[in-house]
């Protein structure tokens, strides 16, 4: 067995603190866009100045993955970034789902720079006859009832939800007894879930919150 098996091995069953997972999307974008100006190598010194996080903690939060860097040397660009999209996945296709076509849906749906991360929306789904058959950048909406048999025939990794929250619980449960095994919730409610079914929530509403907190506590 070489050394990179062993590593391999011990990465996967490590339990990655949130946090740190939480910052790993914003390496990938910074290591991008050096990479887009032509930045071969780069310090932790120099990285933590770009995204105002100190130099130990990119190394703490790198060496969670086995480290990446070089005494003297600093990370490569280009392989720091290659790697980065591994670890997150980005190295293949997820295709998505898009559960209610309406205002969000088709927004996700229009968005392009999912493409370029490897995410890839398949299909879209509505109870509303006058969505229903409409494209929405190529991609097509389809009649709830058309989902499990489109699940039948194509491998889906994430269904978002962007229906009305009274609506999402029990779409998220068929989701589930129908094999999906990853959502990105937008719908304002709780998802209860079995544990091994992945739920990431996004909550626009939540975040301004957090932000009105922040001016309020400051007393602008
Ligand atoms: P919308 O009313 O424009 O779209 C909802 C769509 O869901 C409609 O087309 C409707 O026909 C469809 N729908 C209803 N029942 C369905 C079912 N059983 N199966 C499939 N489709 C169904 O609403 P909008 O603005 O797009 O919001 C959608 C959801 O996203 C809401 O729950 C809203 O609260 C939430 N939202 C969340 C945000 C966030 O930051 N997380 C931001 C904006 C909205």
């Amino acid at each position: 067995m070489t050394d990179n098996k062993v590593n391999a091995k011990s990465v996967n069953e490590k339990v990655i603190s949130p946090a740190v997972i939480k910052r790993l999307p914003r390496y990938y974008r910074y290591l991008g866009d050096l990479l887009k100006n032509d930045v071969v190598r780069i310090s932790s010194k120099e990285l933590s100045q770009k995204m105002n996080v100190t130099a130990s903690q990119i190394r703490q939060d790198l060496n969670n993955f086995g480290g990446f860097g070089q005494q003297g040397y600093g990370y490569n660009v280009e392989f720091l970034y290659n790697e980065m999209g591994r670890i997150l996945g980005l190295d293949r296709t997820n295709n998505i789902i898009i559960i209610g076509a309406g205002n969000l849906g088709q927004a996700l749906a229009n968005n392009q720079d999912f493409d370029s991360n490897g995410f890839k929306i398949i299909g879209l789904f509505d109870v509303n006859p006058r969505l229903i058959g409409m494209t929405v950048r190529g991609v097509e909406v389809y009649d709830i009832d058309m989902l499990e048999d489109f699940l039948s025939k194509n491998e889906v990794m994430i269904a978002a939800l962007t229906l009305p929250k009274n609506k999402a619980t029990k779409i998220a449960g068929e989701l589930v007894d129908l094999g999906i095994k990853a959502l990105w919730n937008f719908a304002p409610v709780d998802l209860n879930l079995p544990d091994d079914v992945i739920v990431e929530n996004v909550h626009l509403s939540e975040s301004i919150m957090t932000l009105s907190y922040r001016i309020h506590s400051k007393n602008l």
